[in-house]
């Protein structure tokens, strides 16, 4: 069967790379791609924001699954169109997506449904968000409603900094994003990722996973899309994934369908484990970037009929297997990311560190000229590793980036250090 990815991370890169190792994906193709999904798929430029383009290439080249990586197309409502013209997708509908693509709406379903979650109000207008400040308890979390890829959570520390992120969010820092925001109880506890992936009725739970978003070691820095990744994250005790699936993804499906917004695709939950147990702090729709190269390295089944049966409906038929190895991936990002940054200088040594079989190294910002892979982008590269131990994985792929020859990337040394921590109380 043919299948179309959309997306041009390391995420898109290990789903292609599992795709790839399937005999039922007979042609993989790729918009865009990078440097590193061309080896394994026909990569093309078509314009995603024509879902009608997207209809016709399929159409024309027998694509029977189109699988989006990225939850802008999702929130737009690719899937509705796909759907409409018979081409099945993997990824929720614009309707459901609302539980990334709106905070205050997932905010009012776990109201709905007693889902556990940040006390918090909703304010669409300046003046009354400023009169809630002044009586509210601190640190304050403020977030602009919809997508700010990522920059329009503040902690604020105190009534100052809280009156200047929501004057921000008003005054369109975040475009019609900030229109409407939330302002919510600052949790405290240890965070991490969780994913089921759904057919609108039953979820399949995935390993679990935690991710390094400040750019910098010891956790400091401007915050990024993700400088690296283990699996399974050790706070998720089988009693917690237990409570998760019950009190958070199970409700949270239930609800959807009650309120005639099925959920089908990934359900990905950012999880504060709080002394109360889990609780939700924000959902996506997508699999997480870096989170899903590390799963998709331990990921030992087939992947394409998971994602069919997500589409049809029919996924409690299905089993999934993994590596009980842990993972870890390293993201190798441009020197000045998450600020600006120069393109278009070589990498080499990839073929040497990606040698050891525990090794994949999964590719970004990059594109192949003539041969040469050039970084295109802020993430870059992800060097990916199992191991038996989160350590033993961690040591692995920092051999491995030992050998690439980079000097105008950089990456963190520290990826792992809870997990790592925790192994070392254990031994
Ligand atoms: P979000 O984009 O909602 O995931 O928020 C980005 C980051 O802000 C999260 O990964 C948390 O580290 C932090 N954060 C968001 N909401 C809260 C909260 N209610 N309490 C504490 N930290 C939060
Ligand atoms: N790594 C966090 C995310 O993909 O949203």
């Amino acid at each position: 069967m043919g299948v179309l990815l959309i997306g041009s991370g390391g995420r898109e890169h290990a789903l292609a790379y599992a795709f790839s190792r399937n005999q039922m994906a007979s042609d993989i193709f790729c918009t865009p791609g990078n440097g590193g999904i061309a080896e394994l798929a026909t990569c093309l430029d078509l314009d995603v924001n024509d879902h009608m383009s997207v209809v016709d290439f399929c159409r024309n080249n027998s694509v029977e699954l189109v699988v989006v990586g990225p939850e802008l197309p999702l929130v737009d409502g690719l899937v509705d169109s796909l759907e409409a013209q018979g081409i099945k997708a993997f990824g929720p509908t614009k309707a459901a997506a609302q539980l990334e693509g709106s905070k205050a709406f997932t905010k009012q379903l776990c109201s709905k449904y007693n889902i556990p979650t940040a006390d918090y109000e909703v304010f669409d207008e300046a003046d009354v968000a400023y009169c809630y400040l002044n009586d509210c308890s601190y640190p304050v979390v403020i977030k602009a409603d919809g997508l700010a890829a990522g920059k329009g959570v503040v902690i604020a520390h105190d009534h100052a900094q809280a009156q200047q992120a929501v004057q921000d969010c008003f005054d369109g820092r975040f475009g019609d994003a900030g229109t409407s925001i939330v302002i919510e109880e600052y949790l405290v506890g240890e965070e991490a990722s969780f994913f089921a992936i759904c057919d609108g009725e039953s979820a399949m739970e995935l390993p679990t996973a935690q991710d390094h978003k400040c750019a910098f070691d010891g956790d400091v820095g401007p915050n990024t899309g993700g400088m690296g990744a283990y699996s399974p994250a050790p706070v998720m005790s089988y009693e917690m994934r237990q409570r998760t699936m019950d009190e958070i993804i199970m409700p949270t499906l239930k609800g959807m369908k009650a309120d005639g917004i099925p959920f089908k695709g990934v359900l990905f939950a950012g999880l504060m484990i709080t002394s109360d147990g889990p609780k939700l702090i924000e959902y996506n729709v997508r699999f997480g970037d870096p989170e899903c190269q590390v799963l998709i390295a331990r990921l030992r089944s087939d992947l394409l009929p998971v994602m069919l049966a997500s589409s049809d409906g029919k996924l409690d038929r299905m089993v999934n297997q993994f590596d009980d190895r842990p993972a870890i991936t390293i993201v190798m990002a441009s020197k000045g990311y998450p600020g600006a940054y120069e393109s278009g200088s070589e990498i080499k040594g990839l073929e040497e560190a990606a040698k050891d079989p525990d090794i994949m190294i999964f590719h970004a910002g990059t594109k192949n000229e003539d041969g040469r892979i050039l970084a295109t982008g802020g993430r870059v590269l992800n060097i990916t590793a199992l191991g038996k131990t989160v350590s033993k994985a961690r040591d692995k792929a920092y051999a491995a980036i030992e050998k690439i020859d980079w000097p105008q990337g950089f990456y963190r040394k520290d990826i792992g250090w809870r997990a790592v921590e925790r192994e070392k109380e254990t031994t």
